[in-house]
């Protein structure tokens, strides 16, 4: 019910922002992005006076015209932490200062060239069909820089068994750790509507995804799988933010839904 107060309300602050930009008449020398994706959703319900839209603000807020996903819905610049995936990918607060990105991934001028990954998500996770233009590029790396952040970590780090490679001998230690515990589907629940409700809960709003609340015909072995490796665009999730235990009660709160 939360969420869907959060969506009357959104929808509410959009309307009545378009209703705005109406009566003053689009006087705003503001550019916008140049791309062919919707910018009518962009973020208005945390913005607040002292983080007025920008170009590169309103990019990241934007919503991907093939599966209906945002940069903000998963990572956080300080003002929207309401989102809930925002908890578990990195902030972009000082991404342009950081000297390497991705666990490694990108390196030297190529974090730079890349907004930090950013181009990465793009084409992963936004399913976008043509690459980030050098524009799109700066616009973003202008936005990070914008952010008033003390982050100067040359490196996010966190626990993954997806990056640098998927290693398959860990996922199967996992798998059998996971399949050995015992899951509680009320707290998955809980977990659920958080870390996969976006995508996979009964009010989401991204397209292309696959229904595992009903019909679903995987196990524990096969939601620890795409959990931790993630699949197209379903990004992995960190041991250190999403525990076996989690995963064990997300999985109890999946198959009992389906009746299993
Ligand atoms: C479905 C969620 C999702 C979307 C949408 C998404 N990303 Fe990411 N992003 C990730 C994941 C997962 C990683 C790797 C793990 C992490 O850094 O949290 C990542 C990593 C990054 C990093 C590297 C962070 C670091 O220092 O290691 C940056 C920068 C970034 N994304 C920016 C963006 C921008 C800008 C957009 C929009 C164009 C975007 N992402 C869209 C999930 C997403
Ligand atoms: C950003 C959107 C997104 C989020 C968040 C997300 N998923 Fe997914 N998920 C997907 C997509 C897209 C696929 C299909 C991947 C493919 O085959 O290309 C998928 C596939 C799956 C599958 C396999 C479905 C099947 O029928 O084989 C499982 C299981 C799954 N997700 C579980 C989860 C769980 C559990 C969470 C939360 C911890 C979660 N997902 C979070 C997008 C998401």
């Amino acid at each position: 019910m939360h969420l869907l107060n959060l969506k009357t309300i959104r929808i509410f602050y959009t309307i009545a922002a378009a209703a705005l930009i109406l009566i003053s008449g689009c006087g705003s020398d503001e550019k916008v992005p140049e791309t062919k994706t919707d910018t009518s959703k962009k973020d208005t319900v945390s913005g607040t006076a002292d983080t007025k839209s920008s170009p590169g603000k309103d990019f990241f807020y934007m919503k991907s015209s093939s599966n209906n996903i945002a940069c903000a819905d998963c990572h956080g610049d300080g003002t929207n932490s309401d989102r809930p995936l925002t908890k578990y990918f990195s902030d972009i607060k000082g991404a342009d200062k950081r000297k390497s990105t991705y666990l490694g991934k990108f390196t030297g001028d190529d974090v730079k060239k890349t907004a930090g990954g950013a181009t990465l998500c793009w084409e992963a996770y936004m399913k976008m069909k043509t690459p980030m233009t050098p524009e799109q590029i700066e616009l973003l790396n202008g936005y990070y820089a914008s952010l008033d952040t003390n982050d100067t970590q040359s490196e996010v780090t966190y626990e993954t068994i997806a990056l640098p490679q998927e290693d398959r001998a860990k996922l199967k230690t996992e798998q059998a750790e996971i399949l050995k515990l015992t899951g509680d589907p009320v707290n998955g629940e809980n977990l659920f509507n958080n870390a996969c409700g976006l995508c996979h809960g009964e009010n989401a709003s991204v397209k292309k995804v696959p229904s595992i609340i009903e019909d679903f015909d995987g196990n524990v072995k096969s939601i620890t799988y795409n959990v931790r490796f993630g699949d197209g665009a379903m990004p992995f999730y960190k041991l250190n933010l999403l525990s076996n235990q989690d995963i064990a009660d997300i999985s109890a709160h999946i198959l009992k839904i389906n009746g299993k």
